[in-house]
């Protein structure tokens, strides 16, 4: 085991779209494992757009990091020093914590991992949080039935990739957007979808009329902003939105005016957030359901993977304007899977 651990930490309260001055890289002892603890050498860490909101301060569904203290992260790795006796020295899990190399956490939080399935690393993207996010949204919310047009933001992104691909094996015509015309091939020619749309282009309801011509059903909503505002007055009646995130609202430092809800009354739209956590007790039902479908090809996913925790800033800062194409992962060390 190496001799220090090394952690990235919030320095201060980003004020808009984060900077580097606002995290700090530090290195401190390694974790002691408590009784029923281990301490799990990280190989993957997994950034997401919610950690934006963790790092604000504003308090939500989940506690925010306070400044001071290593940023919030979901990691897979491996086991370095066990004191529980389910758990032995080398073994693979995700449940690791943090932006850092080493974390010690309870063994009871652990999920074994076995790389005979699947690639490690799926577990923090197409097979873990992010592609959960897109089952628990269309399972319970959008609902798409075959022949119905949905449409799905950040379409090449770790949960847009994933509920478009649910949503065709349902039967739907699928359209993504996404924000430049390589993720836009990546999504219609690789991932399947019927058609795709550049949203930095010209004219985005033009775009999304050509590429639907019998309106919107569904809409999995995750950018908000002009997107939104594109996609908004062309769902159908009885159209449902699926409302998992608005990540191109996250740095506002005021809050937009509101849009127009009159046709949620109108239009019997159904619209409905949701956070993935609450739905923890379903994850054998969703491994059940998405691990024979990664198997056999029939999902696919792509993982942007950036070398060295002292690049997760950088990369943390660029995700949130679009700069990573795939699930963003940062390799904390080597992998001995691959
Ligand atoms: N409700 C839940 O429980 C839950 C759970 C997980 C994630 N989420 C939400 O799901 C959404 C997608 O998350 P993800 O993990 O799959 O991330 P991701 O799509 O892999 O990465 C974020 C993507 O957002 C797009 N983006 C960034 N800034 C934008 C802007 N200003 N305007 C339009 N698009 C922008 C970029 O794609 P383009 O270049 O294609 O625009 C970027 O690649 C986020 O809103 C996140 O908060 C919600």
């Amino acid at each position: 085991m190496a001799e220090r651990n090394a952690q990235v930490l919030l320095k201060r309260r980003p004020n808009g779209m984060p900077v580097a001055e606002d995290f700090q890289l530090a290195d401190g002892p390694l974790p002691e494992p408590d009784e029923g603890e281990v301490v799990l050498r990280g190989i993957y860490l997994s950034l997401d757009p919610y950690m934006r909101g963790r790092i604000s301060g504003v308090r939500s569904y989940a506690r925010p990091t306070e400044v001071g203290e290593v940023i919030e992260g979901r990691v897979v790795g491996q086991v370095a020093r066990s004191r529980d006796p389910a758990w032995r020295e080398g073994e693979l899990a995700a449940g690791g914590y943090g932006w850092q190399l080493y974390s010690a956490v309870p063994a009871a939080g652990l999920q074994r991992l076995d790389p005979a399935q699947a690639p490690i690393s799926t577990a923090l993207g197409v097979l873990g949080m992010p592609g959960m996010t897109a089952y628990i949204g269309l399972s319970d919310i959008g609902q798409p039935k075959a022949g119905e047009t949905v449409v799905v933001s950040a379409a090449s992104g770790a949960v847009g990739a994933v509920a478009g691909q649910i949503a065709r094996l349902k039967g739907a015509r699928v359209v993504g957007i996404a924000g430049d015309a390589d993720k836009c091939r990546y999504v219609s020619e690789e991932l399947g979808f019927d058609a795709a749309i550049d949203h930095r282009g010209s004219d985005l309801g033009a775009a999304l009329d050509r590429a639907c011509p019998n309106g919107i059903d569904v809409y999995f909503e995750n950018v908000g902003g002009a997107v939104q505002q594109a996609v908004f007055p062309r769902l159908n009646d009885f159209g449902r939105m699926v409302m998992c995130g608005m990540i191109s609202e996250y740095n506002d430092r005021e809050p937009r005016p509101g849009p127009n809800l009159g046709a949620v009354v109108r239009k019997r739209l159904k619209i409905q957030g949701f956070i993935v956590s609450d739905q923890r007790h379903r994850q054998a039902e969703f491994g059940a359901f998405a691990a024979p479908l990664v198997r056999s090809g029939q999902i696919k996913y792509r993982e942007d993977i950036v070398a060295g925790l002292e690049n997760a800033p950088e990369a943390f800062i660029g995700l949130l304007q679009g700069h990573n194409f795939g699930k963003l992962l940062i390799r904390l060390s080597s992998d001995p899977t691959r």
